[in-house]
């Protein structure tokens, strides 16, 4: 949410940033603007909508070139997507530029007291106070950095801030409190941004900020201090592993499009280095003693979103191979419900980005109340395995597309391993057992290749509904965080009412909604093993067919009893049920992709939505 950019070395410092920008377009895209350091001044731009826009602007307008300057582009919170709330927000004299990700939750009280001092504010944001807070502290202290450690202990909220002053021609300042900030340590300049992909391009070396840190970047040298001053200690450089053509599209025509295709690698990624030549499980990286792990009595997964959803079906497997009850909760609503937690209580976490304001909240609140937490997460370094006891990285490479889809196939293999090794500890599931387990994830990839060989006739199919207004997803067991999961893409992707129910739940309310035409995707369970479950289904198939609905129905290779029911059948290879959604997943996001094309819609960067969620 909102991506940030800071510059200072040899090269063009504008044409670094504006290319970091178009890196971290994915986290929020209502406006973009720059300003850069030359001549003894400050020069800015900004402008609303697309970074192309600024683009636009700047060529006709060019700004002077320099070795220092910073970018954004926005999600908005306060204020809407117009030139004047778009960042960097300048102080009254036009030296002191600065960008912000986050929310200043106290900035109404600060907005009048600088108003009252005689600052005249132009914008509606909360950001702009505190570009005119630093030209105050700056004016007596005649230190940036130690201007903004001074602005810093004053402001409440969440905040990643990054500030340039004309009179320190050769200095870039960040800080960070609850919101995302990465250093880039490069030879003779250095890079400030939200996420490593900025600077990829440049250097792979980077600084992790820790919380209430402030960072003064010169081309020479990186120095970090608390908002207190004092030196920091706990500086570490990483180095990143992947490069600037992971993330590239690579020839697809959208992000989304070449994320669903790496699906078979991301699995296979994922699974890597976490199963020994005997095929036992080893996750290293689980820190928490197994003693811990024996005493588990309460599993709760917190997450948003896509996450969420890989959360909901971890549930099935955590309880069948454990034997331990375990919920799946909203983050949002996680801590606000006073929640029963303690020492034996294990909280599993799971955020692609590691930034999402709610999840990390949630661990907090977890944590304070004493449970173990656990972080499923897919980028390095971030905050929620940072501030976690113990994380289990998904493989999934860099994931840019605002709607998830490899991270949620890396996230349900991370929560199988997860169940399965709770399973091996406590010893709910025999040696033999797991690895019978860990043998059918390691063909999942080959199988999701499978699938993704045989979607032209969704492609097909989805183009041919492009016109309709509501398509319903079904599930039972499993297939039922599968059908939301579903729905939630082709409302993020197709801006189509898409709503996915409980089979079970379709004679209480949803069947209402079935009229003639009416396409409804069934996620149907494999008739082996839980024949229950399919027969159920396929009544509800009936049903629902009987009313006229247009059945869209993804089944197991060779269930012939669906054939019959099934309009549009999509097939996918046979799996254990539990880890079925690992390839009916597919399919779906497929369908959504294409719809959305069809509509003309922008799927890498859909309406109103950004990647990365860092307010509550
Ligand atoms: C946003 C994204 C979703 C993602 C959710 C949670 O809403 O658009 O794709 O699932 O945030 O993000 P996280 O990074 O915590 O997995």
């Amino acid at each position: 949410m909102c991506g940030i950019v800071g510059y200072v070395g040899g090269q063009c410092a504008l044409d670094v940033v504006l290319a970091g920008l178009r890196r971290l377009e994915y986290r929020g895209y209502d406006s973009a603007g720059v300003a850069v350091l030359a001549d003894g001044g400050l020069a800015s731009a900004k402008k609303a909508g697309k970074l192309a826009n600024l683009e636009k602007e700047l060529a006709d307008r060019p700004l002077p070139s320099g070795p220092t300057a910073i970018g954004h582009t926005r999600w908005a919170t306060h204020g809407g997507p117009t030139d004047a709330n778009a960042h960097p927000h300048l102080d009254n004299p036009g030296r002191v530029a600065v960008v912000h990700n986050g929310i200043i939750e106290n900035f109404a009280a600060l907005r009048a007291e600088l108003a009252e001092r005689g600052h005249a504010l132009g914008s509606e944001t909360d950001t702009e106070v505190v570009a005119h807070l630093l030209s105050e502290a700056f004016s007596s202290c005649g230190d940036l950095a130690e201007a903004m450690r001074q602005v810093c202990r004053r402001l409440q909220g969440a905040f990643t801030l990054v500030a340039v002053h004309a009179d320190e021609p050769d200095v870039v300042v960040g800080a960070r409190r609850n919101s995302p900030l990465v250093v880039g340590v490069g030879d003779g300049e250095n890079f400030l941004a939200s996420d490593v992909a900025a600077f990829i391009a440049h250097t792979r070396e980077a600084i992790e900020l820790g919380q209430d840190q402030v960072v003064e970047l010169r081309r020479d040298g990186v120095t970090v201090t608390g908002f207190d001053g004092a030196p920091a200690d706990d500086v570490r450089t990483y180095h990143v592993d992947w490069d600037a053509s992971a993330a590239e599209k690579g020839g697809y025509d959208y992000f989304m499009l070449k994320e669903i295709a790496e699906q078979p690698k991301a699995v296979a990624d994922t699974l890597l280095g976490r199963i020994d030549a005997a095929g036992s499980l080893t996750l290293d990286e689980v820190r928490i003693p197994d003693s811990v792990l024996r005493e588990v009595d309460k599993v709760v997964i917190v997450a948003c979103g896509t996450a969420y959803h890989a959360g909901l079906i971890a549930k099935y497997a955590i309880e069948h191979w454990t034997r331990i009850p375990c919920e799946t909760e909203l983050a949002s609503e996680f801590r606000y419900r006073d929640p029963i937690l303690d020492q034996r209580t294990l909280v599993v976490a799971i955020s692609q980005s590691g930034e999402t304001m709610d999840t990390l909240m949630a661990l907090r609140h977890a944590r304070e109340q004493g449970a173990k937490v656990l972080a499923i997460c897919n980028t390095n370094g971030s905050t929620i395995p940072r501030e976690s006891d113990a994380v289990l990285y998904t493989h999934a490479g860099p994931e840019v597309a605002v709607a998830s889809t490899k991270a949620f196939l890396t996230q349900l293999v991370a929560c199988y391993l997860v169940a399965l090794y709770l399973g091996q500890v406590r010893g709910t599931k025999w040696g033999d057992e797991v690895r019978g387990v860990v043998r059918e994830l390691s063909v999942i990839g080959a199988q999701v290749e499978e699938v993704l060989a045989t979607m032209e006739p969704v492609r097909e199919l989805a183009r041919s509904l492009a016109d309709k207004n509501t398509v319903l997803f079904l599930g039972r067991h499993v297939g039922y965080p599968v059908a939301l999961e579903g729905a939630l893409k082709l409302k993020e992707l197709a801006y189509m009412h898409a709503e996915g129910f409980a089979a079970g739940e379709l004679k209480h309310g949803p069947i209402a909604l079935i009229e003639k035409d009416v396409p409804v995707v069934v996620v149907v369970p494999s008739p082996r093993g839980r024949s229950v479950l399919h027969d159920k289904i396929v009544s509800n198939i009936q049903e629902i067919r009987a009313r006229g609905a247009r059945t869209i129905v993804i089944a197991e290779r060779g269930d012939e009893a669906v054939r019959p029911y099934a309009d549009h059948l999509v097939e996918v290879p046979a799996t254990p049920v539990l880890l079925q959604p690992l390839v009916a997943t597919v399919p779906l996001q497929v369908f959504a992709c294409e719809l959305a094309t069809a509509r003309g819609n922008e799927v890498d960067q859909p309406r109103n939505l950004a990647k990365s969620v860092t307010v509550e």
